[in-house]
């Protein structure tokens, strides 16, 4: 594609300035793509109704068209633009999560284009909760199409400078809303399906899901986390294996903080030993372990808080690209509230192989 010259914005978080939403809202309404925060990772949106602008989406992304999006709206109003059947679980759903990281897969309305949907009968909707991000939505006066604004197959930016890395030369403008708050994509829940199905764990854990509709299940392929288990989400289109994967291997260790430890820093040393430079994604408490080891150390903070690791682990990810390390060896975190986010992330780099179970 013709290299475009890419100008960032900052933007107040919390009061983002009218006029740099306007400029956005304006390049939008245009037909162009703008790169704007949310509470979970960066976007890269499109007027949901207008098709080349999708088109660029795709282009600029370098991400297949049978991958469907995600439409952003500011109010339950837009619904009915988007959907035919607003089921009474939705309704319970989006009046507690939403704004919020919760992506609800319904049936797709007529006017729906089919870009969107990659031709499916369904389209998933979500309303978030980043004050730029709703202050984009409510300027434009429509909905918004977006996928996170990484290239495709790369790691989410939760940072507008990780979506400039990615998208520089590739997308007119960047709204910088400074780091996101969740860190990893939304939940996407399938309530199309008999028995409303998540299709991606993410920022709306399973238990408070199941707070509110008790019978929300995880696709077979999650039941078990942790069993080495093929992780690939049929139901999500797009959701490849490796779709998480950041350019370099990585293997992922289980068992007790002792054994994980052990195992990580024996293969931390073989590899050492031969020559290679080896990355380490651990917990503050395993930094001492390998200190001093020549190995690079990236910690995602306290392990038994799944948030502050979800916010962390990106970021993580592209520290250790960006440190040129040629394998990173990585603990658990472990699968209650946003674990199972982070472990579906991370089992989806590891190519769905677990080290140290028996
Ligand atoms: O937090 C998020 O969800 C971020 C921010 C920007 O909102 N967006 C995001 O979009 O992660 P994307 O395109 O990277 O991931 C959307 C996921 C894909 O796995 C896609 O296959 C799935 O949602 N999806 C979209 N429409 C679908 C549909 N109709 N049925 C099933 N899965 C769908
Ligand atoms: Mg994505």
């Amino acid at each position: 594609m013709p290299h475009i010259r890419t100008e960032i914005i900052a933007v107040n978080p919390v009061h983002p300035e009218p006029t740099a939403i306007e400029r956005a809202a304006k390049l939008l309404r245009d037909g162009e793509v703008v790169v704007f925060p949310t509470e979970t990772v960066y976007g890269l949106g499109a007027a949901a109704f207008q098709t080349a602008a999708l088109e660029r989406i795709f282009v600029a992304k370098g991400r297949p068209f049978n991958d469907p999006l995600i439409v952003h709206i500011a109010g339950e109003h837009e619904l009915e633009l988007l959907t035919t059947a607003i089921p009474e679980h939705a309704q319970r759903l989006a009046q507690v999560f939403w704004p919020g990281p919760l992506t609800l897969i319904l049936p797709r309305g007529p006017r729906v284009p089919s870009l969107v949907t990659a031709g499916l009968e369904t389209v998933a909707i979500r309303m978030p909760r980043h004050p730029v991000a709703l202050a984009l939505i409510r300027a434009l006066g429509s909905p918004v199409a977006a996928p996170s604004a990484n290239r495709f197959m790369h790691v989410s930016p939760t940072t507008a400078q990780h979506a400039l890395a990615d998208l520089a030369g590739r997308v007119p403008l960047i709204l910088d809303g400074g780091p996101c708050q969740i860190g990893v994509e939304s939940t996407v829940l399938d309530l199309c399906s008999e028995v409303p199905t998540i299709l991606r764990p993410g920022g709306i854990s399973l238990e408070a899901l199941r707070s509110v509709l008790p019978h929300v299940q995880l696709p077979i392929q999650h039941k078990v986390p942790g069993r080495g288990e093929d992780v690939q989400a049929k139901k999500a289109p797009g959701q490849l294996l490796t779709h998480y994967a950041p350019t370099i291997p990585l293997l992922l260790f289980d068992g007790t903080d002792e054994a994980m430890r052990a195992s990580m820093l024996a293969e931390m040393q073989r590899r050492s030993a031969q020559g290679e430079r080896v990355g380490v994604l651990v917990a503050d408490a395993d930094v001492p372990v390998f200190q001093g080891t020549g190995s690079i150390i990236q910690t995602l903070g306290n392990a038994a808080d799944p948030a502050e690791v979800a916010a962390a682990l990106f970021a993580g990810l592209r520290a250790l690209e960006e440190a040129r390390v040629q394998v990173i060896l990585c603990r658990n975190f472990g699968d209650r509230g946003l674990g199972l986010a982070i472990r579906d992330r991370l089992l989806k780099a590891a190519g769905g192989k677990i080290f140290g179970q028996d």
